[in-house]
Parts: C-alpha cells; structure tokens; sequence
C-alpha cells in the first residue's frame, strides 16, 4: 500500500516533467544572440572583402611591468566611441591568456567565471620579451624559442604559432563582436536613421552585402532591426534583459588541425561533428547551456547538463587547446574548410573574452597544461570506484537491508547503496520520512558492517514550507536566489513550491556545510540522522525548475553582487556541488575523502565531484553515446564520469543490461540506476546465464580496482584522464583520431571495446602499432602494424574485448569479496605481457583509500618490470621496484615524494601482502628454471602457438606459484629459459 502510495505521489509530481521535449530547449536561431551571431559569420562569408572592424590602437600600448602582460586599447571602426581593452599575458608553461572587456561602459560585464574555474591565479612568466612593432606586437618563448605570439593590430588578430605553423588564430575570420553596452532609447534613435541603402550607382560593381557595407556599416555588422535586443520570447517566456544586448562573438581557428575534441557534455561523437559550412553534419551549433533534457536524444548539440568550454585540436603533428572562462550560455559552430583544418565560432550571451590558449605539443602537455589552470580531480576514496547500486526508490530501510542481503546471498560484489528523493519527506531533502525510514541510522549501520557505504540525495531546491528548518533558516539568512524585482525567486521542483540558494553569496558558504555535521553544536541543526558513512548525491543543479524557461531559472533573476543568472548560469551547479563536497569533507576531523555526484558541472567541477551523464534512455544509441560521452568529460578533465547502467528509462532486456555492465565495469565511475516507472533490475534478479554474466563482470571490475586506482592517482597528478582515446596515446596515428568506441583504461595498457549493439558475437578493434596485444582472458594473441590494422576479436555475450598492450603489466586482485575495503590484505596477481622486444613494465598506486593519509606519505608506488637479458635473449628478469624513490619530483595529491619513507607505517602494514601469482604471457619457450631470491618456485607452462614477437595465434602461459614476493618490497624473478 505504502508503495502505491509513493507511486501516485510521485506521478502527481511528474506530468511537469513527462511534458518536457526537445521543443521546449531554444536552437540557436530562437537565441537571439546566437542568432545575431551567426548572421554575423554568413554575412562576413558571402562578403569576400569583409575585415574586423576591431583595431589595437596602436597608441596605447603598454607591457605591464609586474604582470609581464601586454596591454592595450581597442577599438572598432564601426563604433569609434567605444572603448575595449585588451590583455595578453603568458604564463610560465606557455599558457597565453587573452582577455578583453569593455572599458568605461555603461555597465560592468561579468568578469568572475575565470575565479571560479582556476584552481588560483596563474603565475605568469617573467621571461617573456614581447616586440612591439608599428603593426604588431609578438614574443617568442619556449625551451627551444619555437612558440610564437603574435597580437597583429589592423584588425586584431592573435595567433599562436610553433615552429612558424599556425596552431590557433583568433578572430581570424573577423567575427569578433562585443556588444557593448547601451540604452534602448539610444538604439532606437540611431537605429531609426538606418534606412535601406538606395541601390547602388550605376556602373559601381558591387553585390549587395559590399552596398550595405558601405553605405550603413552598422546596419550591415549587427543588422539592421531590433532583434531580440531588449526582451526575448521563447514560448510562454519573456526574458526582460534589463542589461539589453551584450552578447560576445569570436572565431577560433585552427588552421593545422584536422580534429577537435571537448566541449562536453553533448551526445555526439567524440571527434566533433561540423555544425556549419557544405555538407554540415549537424545544423546547430554544439550548445553550452547547463539544462535538464527529458529524454535526450543520443546523437544532438543540444545542451545537456554541464558545460566546460575546453576544445582539444588535434593533429599528427600537434595538440593545442584553448578553454573559455565564460559562464552564460554558449553556442559554438565547428567547420572543416578542408579535412585537415579547423574553424570555429564561439558566440556567448555575456561575460568578458578570457581565452587560454594551451601550445601543447603533445596530448599530456595540453592536459597538463589544462591542470594547472582549473586543477585536477582529487584522487577520490577507493571505495568509490566499486560498484554503485541506485535505483529511484529503495523505498524502506528494511528494502534496502533486503538488497543488501540480496547481493551477499549472490556472491555479487558492491560498495554503495544509493537513497533517491523518496527517502525524504515531502522531498525536504535531510528530513526522514519516518512512515519508510523509521531506522535510518540503524539502516546505515547494517550497511557499513560489511564495510560499504551508503549515496543519500540532496537536491537545490528547498521546499517552501516554514516547517522546513533548511528553508526557514536560509531564508532569514537572506541566502535564497531573487527574481528582478528582489523578491525571493519561486519555482516548481519535486517538493512542489521551491526556493534556491545562492551559492555565490559568500555567506551561504558556512551555513550550507554546517548542515551536514552529524553531531549536533548546542541547539544547532546537525544532520544527527546520517553517519559519517553517508555520502551525496546533488542532482536538478542546472537548475532544474519545472516550471522554469528551458526548464530552467528565469536569466534576469539575481545573484549575489547583482550579476543576473545569464551571467552565472553555467558555474551555478558547480556552486552548489563544490560546497556540499566541502560540507561532507569537513564534517569529520582529521577530514574523510569526499564522495559528491553531480549532474551539473562546469570548468573545474573535476577537483571536487565526480559527475553522470543523466537520464539516458535504455537504448542501444544511449550506451554507445554513452561511452563517447565519458571519453570527451575525460578529454575535458573530468575523469570521475559515467552513465547509469541500464537506462534511466525503460525495462533492459536482459543481453542489453549485460552489455550494460560491461560498459560501466569499465567507466571511471560505475553506477547502476533506473527511473521509478521501471521493473526492478538489480543483477541479482536476472536469470541464468546473464546472472552469471553479470556476477563475473561485477568481479573483474574488483579484481582491476588497482588498476583504476592507480589510474586515478595519475589523473590527479597530472591531469592524464583515467580512460584516454586513441588520439591521447597515439597522437601520431591518425587511423585512430575518430576512434570513440574502444580506448585505454588510465597508462595500464588495457585496451577495451565495450559492445554496445545487439546480437554481437565478433567485433573488431583497432591496433595503432605493430605491437602485440593479448586477449586479457584467453591469451590469443593479436598483430597490430605500424599503420594500425583492424584484428576480430570474439565478443559473445560472456565476453568483453579487453587486451592487453604487449609491454604491459597488470596488476590485479582477484580474491571475490563483498565489498572493495576487505580486499584490503587480499594477494596480487601480476599479468606479464611481453612486448615483441621482450619486456613489459606497470605500476601500483596503493593507500589506505579514505583518509588523507597519503598526503603524509603514507602509500606504497611500485614498478613492475620484465626484461630479456643474457645470450639469446634466454633470461626474463622480473621485478618490482619502489617508483616513490625513482620519481622524487612528482607529488602525489599534493606531498613532494622528496621527503616519502617506504617504511611508513601503511607500507609496514602491507608488507604481509604478497604476490600470490605471475602470469607470464608471451614466452618464446617453455622455462628451465623460475627462481625467487635464489631458490626456485613453482611454476606451470602452457605452451602456445606464437611467441610474443610471432604471429596471431594462443600465447604460451608461465604460471609462477607464490614466488614470496612481498608487495611492498624489492624482488627479481630470474625465468630460465
Ligand atoms: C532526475 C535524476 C535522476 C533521479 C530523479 C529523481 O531525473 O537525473 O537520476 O532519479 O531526478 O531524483
């Protein structure tokens, strides 16, 4: 009864929502500024004359002489009375950063998204000499002095150059537009003397764009009516605009540069699509616009819900990128004028230009370059890389007990239950609803006896209700979001009449973390109802607002400092995400590792949160989309990223929900989900064999968590993402630049295809190099060439095509446990891949995986490796070295590795912990002997078909037998042959 009870509630609740569709989001031609701007580029295309009006004057240039940047006025022909001003600075890795604002305008323009997105200012170099010439100022820096900047005045053109090629052009194509800011009454005058142009004089050869240019060059630039100007309607919207326009136009291009990649999140492919010139895949432009998408269709620039303004350009030669700290919303066009060159065109509704150009070369020097600017994802708590089981609802503490014993009685490993919005009364999010909830710490408790971990949902809006203590006290706080008028904003969300908070006031900063301590200060509101096991889900931080315009909140409602919610829109969801990650750190003391899900993202979300991508559909397009999806977050800096497993929507059949976790097990972030409308499906409910299936996907993400884990250590280093497409490990093979469906998991050499289509028993998979890979399971090996070369690799339903690079070593756990924290002792077993030439190398990242105790040094950092020495090549040497000691430069999270001990005290409580078997794939012949520290072990061969350096065919397989080999120490395994 309770459960029809639910059900009617929340259907009562959902037609606002079931009502959305793709008509209810603008194209760019219903955005007014999207629309100006494009007409902008077509008139400047059909106009073979047409050149930026933008000019640096050359009168006013200044180098900076504590901030080394170049400075100066700028000005545009069509509007001499305006002033802008341009800065350009590089700083110490090369990163150039170009921003220009309007100066002594009639209003300020937002200038915060840069604050916060950069994890804190750049430190720009002081080496930089710039040459100031009569029409341009340049500088040339770089180790080898082969980087070129180069700021041309008439008109305004900034390039960057290496090696003097051209890696990245602004307003090349001189589609440079500030909208500067004035009154309506101004415009109307001067645009009520813009009449039509008379035709042309006799006899003057001239098309009828060039006439407009020159007999009314306003007209011509900005056209010649009120469009959208002032007010703007969309459906039953009015947008007031009391700022009118203010809207931002830039061409970005990259005229060596065959692929781009980023700007996520859209459901596209991975190396972007064209939005505009001949034969354009898409006809809108890819769009920036945080937004809650009903059912969103799996191949669309539409906007989803997070938006990082970062585009990878890409070519055999070099990786450039450029990010734009730009918070409104934003429409960008992708155009190949020829296949091996790129344009694009970013036009956004308001904020200044601040664009950081990154040289590159490589892929990891764009990442890392992309790092030090909005920061890298914290390394997060091991546990939060297990498998996660959500559903819309668990709708009892006794249901989720009952889960819980499910998966036991199963064998099935997990690590976090999830409670979605019906665990709270009337969605009051932090209050129980005691008639389902009565225990909830008791619940919590049962839970964390087996270690794991429980997901509890709390969303942005608050329910308008005095009775609700969150509301009462944020609104005598005077915390919660305004509409124009400043009265307190009210919209529609799940609890029905809702309020927002203001995350960019300041003042909401303390209050919102103090809402998440568990012991209660005095009289204090304290979240005594949860545990220090209890964890965040922050969804709807778009916003989404039912009954909202785009589902969203009115652009002239107000924040904090007056800025209106056009401006910010973008970075409010990170706002809120980043807070309640601080909230959930700093409710225990020494601090806990965070675990915060974010729907809404931006620029920088990566350092705090890990996000999904939303209500997917359970089709075979969303899965597929899906993974391309994870690669461009990745490509964007956000690793910790997923989908939820099995489709939001629909009832999988049971092959689909199989492939399904084959795709999670191998996202960085695994979760399965699925809307209240839907069958229940957890795995333990599938009948044989998908059960099965399922139970050993479940197991073998486990046994690789050392393999993520280290992964993710890396990221958090240096900004490598955890899963890399082709392009970032081979950027050289361009066989592999449009590869989006296959890709590297972390530096570990795991090669993945997840299958995401129906009634698939083959598939095949791309091998960039002339290189060995083995099948990860069977050990039949495969032949890549030095041009890549497609092998078919099986790919029934029980079999996921995951390879091993030849070269490789693979360190997993493979001991099935209930959850990932008791595998804490459990042994290791090494998968040794020889490369042809014979040798293979890994690593292992290993901390207690909750704490911060690594940053004290407490962790152990291993290197693995295998070489072929002596005559003919008749010895294999295996050994494990401690990396902390060889790599004294490179911090982990934080701790210069200078000052580590491998004595530590987590290390000595490792030292138990063995090597319990070396699988050694690839060996020419069948050993002689395997000796440990001088004795010998034992071993099993099986021989195979092909030697590594051989042919396809079924590796030979060595089995050496617990060779006591601690996991924290050194040791060399001597193989015979
Ligand atoms: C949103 C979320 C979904 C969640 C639902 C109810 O649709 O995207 O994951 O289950 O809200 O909270």
């Amino acid at each position: 009864m309770r459960d029809l009870t639910l059900l009617l509630l929340t259907l009562v609740a959902l037609p606002a929502v079931f009502a959305v569709k793709s008509h209810d989001f603008k194209t760019c031609s219903q955005a007014g500024f999207c629309r100006r701007g494009r007409a902008l580029a077509e008139r400047a295309k059909e106009n073979p004359s047409w050149k930026s009006p933008y000019s640096v004057d050359p009168s006013s240039v200044a180098i900076d002489s504590t901030t080394a940047a170049f400075t100066a006025g700028v000005k545009s022909s069509i509007y001499p009375e305006v002033k802008f001003g341009l800065d350009v600075r590089v700083h110490r890795d090369g990163v150039v950063r170009v921003r220009m604002d309007e100066i002594d305008g009639l209003r300020k323009r937002y200038d915060e998204a840069a604050s916060w997105a950069l994890v804190a200012e750049p430190e720009v170099s002081q080496d930089i000499q710039w040459t100031v010439a009569k029409d341009a100022v340049r500088a040339v820096y770089g180790d080898n002095k082969d980087i070129e900047v180069v700021v041309a005045y008439e008109p305004l053109r900034v390039t960057l150059l290496r090696n003097g090629k051209e890696q990245i052009v602004l307003n090349g194509e001189g589609l440079l537009h500030m909208e500067h800011f004035r009154t309506k009454e101004a415009v109307e005058q001067e645009k009520s003397g813009w009449a039509l142009p008379e035709a042309p004089e006799e006899g003057l050869d001239l098309d009828d764009a060039q006439v407009v240019m020159q007999m009314n060059p306003r007209s011509w630039f900005e056209g010649a009516g009120d469009d959208a100007l002032w007010e703007e309607t969309f459906g039953s919207w009015t947008d007031s605009k009391p700022k009118g326009p203010e809207s931002l136009s830039i061409d970005v291009n990259f005229p060596n540069h065959g692929h781009v990649y980023g700007i996520p999140q859209h459901a596209t492919r991975l190396s972007l699509p064209t939005t505009s010139g001949e034969d354009a895949y898409y006809s809108d432009p890819y769009r920036l616009y945080n937004a809650d998408v009903f059912e969103y269709l799996a191949d669309s620039t539409m906007s989803l819900y997070g938006s990082i303004p970062v585009m990878h350009a890409h070519s055999a030669d070099s990786t450039v990128a450029i990010f734009h700290a730009v918070g409104s919303e934003t429409w960008i066009d992708v155009a190949h004028p020829k296949p091996s060159s790129t344009h694009t065109h970013w036009i956004s509704e308001s904020g200044i230009m601040d664009i950081f150009l990154m040289p590159g070369p490589t892929p990891a020097d764009v990442f890392a370059q992309y790092a030090r600017l909005t920061g890298t994802s914290a390394l997060p708590a091991q546990w939060a890389l297990g498998y996660h089981q959500c559903r819309w609802n668990y709708i009892s503490s006794d249901d989720v007990r009952d889960v819980q014993t499910r998966f036991d009685e199963e064998d099935m490993p997990v690590d976090v239950f999830w409670l979605d919005i019906e665990y709270a009364e009337d969605h009051k999010y932090f209050i129980w609803d005691k008639k389902s909830f009565s225990d909830p710490v008791d619940m919590m408790h049962d839970v964390e006896e087996i270690q794991r971990k429980m997901v509890v949902i709390v969303d942005p809006h608050l329910k308008r209700t005095d009775s609700y203590p969150i509301y009462q006290q944020a609104k005598e706080l005077d915390l919660l979001i305004k509409k124009k008028d400043g009265q307190e904003y009210e919209g529609w969300c799940w609890p029905g009449s809702s309020a927002w908070v203001d995350f960019f006031n300041p003042a909401s900063w303390d209050w919102w973390k103090s809402l998440f301590k568990t012991v209660s200060d005095g009289d204090k509101w304290a979240w005594t109802e949860s545990t220090e096991n209890t964890y965040i889900w922050n969804d709807m931080n778009e916003p989404s607002i039912f009954n909202g315009p785009e589902i969203s909140m009115p652009r002239d409602n107000i924040h904090y400092g007056g800025w209106e919610h056009r401006d910010v829109h973008n970075i409010n969801g990170m706002l809120f995400h980043n807070m309640t990650t601080l909230a959930v750190m700093h409710r225990t003391d020494p601090p806990k590792r965070p675990f915060v899900l974010t729907r809404s993202f931006y620029a920088g979300s990566q350092r705090l949160s890990a996000m999904w991508t939303g209500d997917n559909l359970g089709t075979w397009e969303h899965m597929a989309v899906g993974v391309s999806m994870v690669l461009s977050l990745n490509v964007g800096g956000f690793s910790f990223s997923g989908s939820d497993v099995g489709g939001f929507f629909g009832n999988p059949e049971p092959e689909m929900l199989v492939r399904w976790y084959g795709v999670g097990a191998f996202s960085p972030f695994f979760r399965a989900h699925a809307h209240i409308d839907t069958k229940r499906r957890e795995p333990y409910l599938l009948d044989e064999p998908y059960k099965s299936i399922v139970r050993d996907i479940l197991r073998l993400r486990y046994s690789l968590l050392p393999v993520w884990y280290t992964a993710f250590r890396e990221a958090s280093v240096t900004g490598l993402p955890v899963v890399r497409p082709h392009y970032v490990v081979f950027p050289q093979d361009e066989g592999g630049f449009a590869l989006d469906d296959q890709y590297f998991v972390g530096g570990s050499g795991l090669l993945v295809k997840p299958i995401t289509s129906k009634d698939v028993t083959e598939t095949t998979v791309y091998l960039p190099e002339n290189e060995v890979y083995y099948d990860y399971f069977t050990g039949q090996t495969y032949r890549g060439a030095a041009k890549g070369k497609n092998v078919t690799v099986p790919a029934e339903l029980h079999q996921i095509p995951l390879l091993i690079r030849g070269g490789s070593i693979i360190p997993t756990r493979e001991r099935p446990r209930r959850s990932s924290p008791l595998m804490k002792y459990d042994p290791f077993t090494l998968r040794v891949a020889l490369s042809t030439g014979g040798t293979a190398r890994g690593e292992l990242y290993l901390d207690e995986g909750e704490t911060y105790a690594h940053r004290e040094g407490q962790f152990i950092w291993r290197e693995f490796e295998a070489t072929t020495e002596g005559k003919k090549g008749k010895e294999i040497r295996v050994r494990s070295r401690n990396l902390a000691a060889q790599k004294p430069g490179e911090a982990v999270d934080g701790v210069a590795l200078a000052a580590y001990d491998d004595k530590n005290d987590f290390a000595r409580a490792m030292e138990r912990v063995r090597v319990e078997r070396i699988v050694l794939l690839g060996l020419a012949a069948k050993p002689k002997s395997v000796k440990a520290a001088g004795k010998d072990v034992d071993w099993e061969f099986k021989a195979g078909a092909a030697a590594a350096s051989k042919a396809e065919g079924s590796a030979s397989v060595l089995v050496v037998k617990d060779p006591h080999a601690s996991i924290t120490s050194d040791w060399d395994i001597i193989i015979q042959l």
